[in-house]
């Protein structure tokens, strides 16, 4: 099925998103060093990401997933946030690092993580693959940013739109 979009030119490579992930694993490792983490990965979105991340990180590393929606399937947050899939795990008194795909609006992190540091966690922190500042309407900042991306509809490397087009392997956006 297609609805008249097409996939435009490639915004970031996969080389590109690797070694940014090498660089931000690192630096999480040197920030925690002693320590261990709980990434936590907000599905399904942040999977290949959340891959090459854990996989430059030089400490204890644990992993976790949660799934969320915001109400709705259109295109722009609706400013709810469901959580459709739980921590399997008990988070009191860990390194929280939530990993995601894309900041857009910033409602479902700014709502995740105030419902994770609820827990009782000692710190928590979000590490996400791409920011569009200008989609921003609640004030939320990510640690660790991949990359900063223009406001436009973004797909590849676990984006999609309407489940397609996570596969691709590279940052992409949708034209027309
Ligand atoms: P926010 O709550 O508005 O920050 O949006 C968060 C969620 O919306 C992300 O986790 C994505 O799943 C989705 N999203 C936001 N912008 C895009 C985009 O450009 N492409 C694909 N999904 C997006
Ligand atoms: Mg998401």
């Amino acid at each position: 099925m297609n609805n008249g979009e097409t996939v435009g030119e490639i915004m970031i490579t996969e080389k590109e998103i690797r070694k940014r992930a090498g660089e931000i694993g690192e630096q999480i490792g040197r920030d925690y060093a002693g320590e261990s983490v709980l990434l936590v990965g907000i599905l399904k979105g942040a999977v290949p990401w959340m891959v090459d991340i854990m996989k430059s990180i030089s400490l204890d590393v644990e992993i976790d997933f949660m799934a969320c929606s915001s109400y709705g399937a259109a295109t722009k947050s609706s400013g709810v946030v469901k959580i459709n899939k739980d921590l399997d795990s008990d988070i009191k008194g860990k390194n929280v690092i939530i990993v995601e795909d894309i900041v857009d609006s910033g409602t479902t992190l700014k709502y995740l993580k105030n419902y994770l540091a609820n827990r009782g966690t000692k710190s928590i922190k979000i590490c996400c693959m791409l920011d569009k500042p200008d989609g921003r309407k609640v004030e939320i900042a990510a640690d660790y940013v991949g990359f900063k991306v223009d406001d436009l509809f973004i797909v590849g490397y676990g984006l999609d739109a309407n489940q397609k087009y996570r596969q691709l392997p590279y940052i992409s956006y949708l034209k027309g």
